[in-house]
């Protein structure tokens, strides 16, 4: 390996893996490295990470990566930060040691308070200014639970002993060895605190949560060099130069760039995110209005429709009942029946997100006989990620006015060919997957490679292309219609199951 030869390094930090990639110029991988990490479920409804271990699993993998592809790190030009958003830390500004796990965006402990928030009338000026829909899936209601509910972290904010951050925030503040404590627009805009039009945290949402200001991090943009590693760290003081939350970043790596382009992340959940250009779209179908990127001082904006469970679903299968030994095992598994014969999975296991915003549902098996078996139930689960993906792209044509003709997707469950062709007859549109599975990772890639100047702009991205699975709709229409009639049968009958 040329000494002389630069590469970048994305980290991904996700739900429930922490991976590193190292990448060429061509945007092609050199190396990569993956670590699990424990997901924690203290009571119903609960998810929690230990953020140790989100910090150690990924310095573990970002030298494991540079090691694999035969690297010294001051070969690596820049760090590009991705990251499951919304998920809250908040830690001792002195020590480093958080006060408490990482609550992640799936837990719903704060939801009984959300729809306190929602019958005080609080819905539209939160979204008027967060582009957000009231809900605990955003980080404001997490952070207030943790400022209320651990002995004397009110206090210790108080007197700015605390911060504040989601996972970018808390990787880049040990990766600088405590010196830089900043996020970005992304993830700024999935806090429910920060106001999307002034791009300031909001004094009133501040109020409304009784978060101290001194805890929140500065907010950056996407593609700027916020700081440097510290030398001990990865033995060698690299730019962090990148930052965004993992569905933005995949809507930076599947490269759509221009206003309409859309993207689907196929991860633990779901996340269709479509480029509405230089102005925010206000959604009437249930969408949340966030930031796309912010490059060169100025903001990019999306809608998106987020799905709590997706790939989540076939890893319940796999951890929790058990029916499977490998996610892979669910395609032959789907295949091995000609049709659903009637079982259908709603796979509310931490509620419904887009488009129903449910907190209160719960998840339901519907029409098991004598003969269903494992394979019902795993074609049920890898259907289910289709129908609530095709709900929603149907409300995002609803905001946009546009049909949708091709779906960009990319994400771990995406290798499933099963449900790639059901997802294309279910939507009846072209569904591209680029062989190059990993978008997340390159789009933080290539923020970072911008800011460093790697590469020079967004055309010469484009010029590196992307090659790509292509799939067709083949499905009848009566067939498709009458799977959607008793999806959403099913949906109807989990909602509000939680209600006390
Ligand atoms: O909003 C949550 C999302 O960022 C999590 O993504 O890929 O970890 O499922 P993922």
């Amino acid at each position: 390996m040329n000494q002389d030869k630069q590469y970048l390094l994305a980290l991904d930090q996700g739900t429930t893996s922490s991976r590193a990639i190292v990448f060429d110029r061509q945007g092609k991988i050199v190396a990569d490295a993956q670590r699990d990490f424990e997901q924690k479920f203290p009571k119903p409804g609960w998810v929690e990470h230990d953020p140790m271990e989100i910090w150690t699993s990924q310095a573990g993998v970002a030298t494991e990566a540079i090691m694999r592809a035969g690297l010294s790190a001051i070969q690596i030009a820049g760090i590009g930060i991705t990251n499951q958003r919304e998920t809250t830390i908040l830690w001792d500004r002195s020590t480093g040691e958080p006060l408490y796990n990482a609550i992640v965006w799936q837990d719903r402990r704060t939801s009984a308070y959300c729809n306190e928030l929602k019958e005080m009338g609080k819905s539209e000026m939160v979204r008027e200014k967060t582009g957000l829909i009231i809900d605990a899936y955003f980080s404001a209601t997490k952070i207030k639970w943790i400022l209320d509910n651990v002995a004397g972290a009110r206090d210790k904010a108080a007197s700015g002993e605390v911060c504040f951050g989601t996972v970018d925030s808390w990787l880049i503040w040990k990766l600088s060895n405590a010196d830089t404590h900043c996020t970005d627009s992304t993830n700024a805009s999935r806090t429910m605190l920060y106001n999307i039009h002034t791009e300031q945290w909001d004094q009133e949402l501040l109020e409304l949560f009784d978060i101290p200001v001194n805890i929140l991090p500065e907010v950056k943009s996407s593609s700027e060099v916020v700081g440097t590693t510290a030398g001990r760290i990865l033995s060698a003081r690299i730019p962090i130069a990148g930052i965004a939350g993992d569905q933005q970043a995949a809507l930076f790596g599947q490269l759509c760039m221009e206003k309409g382009m859309a993207k689907t992340t196929y991860g633990t959940g779901c996340f269709l995110v479509m480029n509405t250009g230089y102005k925010p779209v206000k959604s009437n179908n249930q969408l949340l209005t966030t930031i796309a990127w912010k490059i060169d001082g100025k903001l990019t904006y999306a809608l998106e429709g987020s799905v709590f469970i997706g790939g989540a679903a076939i890893q319940w299968l796999r951890d929790g009942i058990r029916i499977l030994n490998h996610a892979s095992e669910s395609e032959e598994m789907a295949t091995s029946l000609a049709s659903n014969e009637g079982v259908y999975f709603v796979p509310a296991l931490t509620g419904l997100g887009a488009p129903y915003w449910d907190q209160d549902a719960r998840g339901a098996f519907f029409g098991i006989t004598r003969g269903t078996n494992s394979a019902h139930f795993a074609r049920a689960a890898l259907e289910s990620i289709a129908y609530q993906v095709h709900d929603v792209l149907k409300a995002m044509e609803k905001d946009s006015g546009e049909p949708t003709r091709e779906l960009k997707v990319d994400g771990g469950a995406t290798a499933n060919n099963f449900l790639m062709q059901f997802q294309t007859d279910i939507l009846n549109c072209t569904v591209k997957r680029p062989l190059m599975r990993e978008t997340t990772a390159l789009g933080a890639a290539y923020l970072a490679g911008l800011a460093v100047g790697y590469w020079k702009d967004i055309d010469e991205l484009m010029s590196l292309g992307q090659e790509a699975d292509v799939f067709k709709p083949e499905m009848d229409a009566a067939a498709v219609e009458r799977n959607l009639q008793l999806w959403h049968r099913a949906i109807e009958r989990t909602r509000n199951w939680a209600v006390n």
